[in-house]
């Protein structure tokens, strides 16, 4: 099996991934959809211990520090050209090339790296075409304002869809293979 980049990501449906506050209980749903599907604490585990490596933008680092780190031991590699240091021995930071990230590091040592976020390291990647598959998460919600997902990213990309599921919640999971 190649070495996998997917690029994860929790939009509300017109286009936000993030609130200008920083505010996130916009991700947690309280609409219902009865014909939708549950995950379970097993499900949810399921899918996480597949995850060999996390890898994010500094902003999306320093916001997930502030609100409670729930990658646990998972190696997560943090892109960012400051200076950064963590006392986590599973987190590393990486200044350079983001094709050389990908193809000399990430491909070489993981077989199921997820992109996540935020907007600024994701649009690099896809002008870059670092990302194998994309899954994301609408949830249902009209936010108005924020930091876009895919905001000008420059370049016309054909997607193939490999699984559409809807949750109890209201949330919608789209997952689409890159060409
Ligand atoms: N809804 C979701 O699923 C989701 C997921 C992730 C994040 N978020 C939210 O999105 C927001 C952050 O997103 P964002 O787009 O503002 O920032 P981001 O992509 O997380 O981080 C941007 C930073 O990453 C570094 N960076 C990006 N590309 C780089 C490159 N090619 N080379 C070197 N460094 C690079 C730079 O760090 P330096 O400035 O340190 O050099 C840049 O300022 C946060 O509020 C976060 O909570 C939401």
């Amino acid at each position: 099996m190649t070495a996998k980049i997917t690029l994860h990501m929790v939009s509300s449906l017109d286009g936000f991934i993030a609130k200008k506050d920083g505010s996130i209980s916009w991700m947690r749903s309280t609409d219902t959809y009865e014909k939708g599907m549950t995950l379970s604490d097993e499900d949810i585990a399921d899918v996480l211990q597949k995850i060999d490596c996390y890898v994010m933008g500094s902003r999306t680092y320093e916001h997930a520090l502030e609100l409670g780190w729930p990658y646990g031991d998972t190696p997560v590699v943090v892109v960012t050209s400051r200076i950064l240091s963590s006392n986590s021995p599973s987190v590393s930071f990486y200044s350079g090339d983001l094709k050389e990230l990908v193809n000399n590091i990430l491909r070489s040592k993981y077989q199921n790296t997820w992109l996540v976020g935020g907007a600024l390291l994701s649009k690099g990647f896809l002008q870059q075409n670092l990302v194998d598959d994309i899954i994301i998460s609408i949830m249902p919600v009209i936010l108005g304002d924020g930091t876009l997902f895919f905001d000008f990213i420059g370049k016309e990309q054909d997607l193939h869809l490999i699984d559409v599921t809807a949750y109890k919640d209201g949330m919608v999971e789209l997952w689409y293979e890159l060409n």
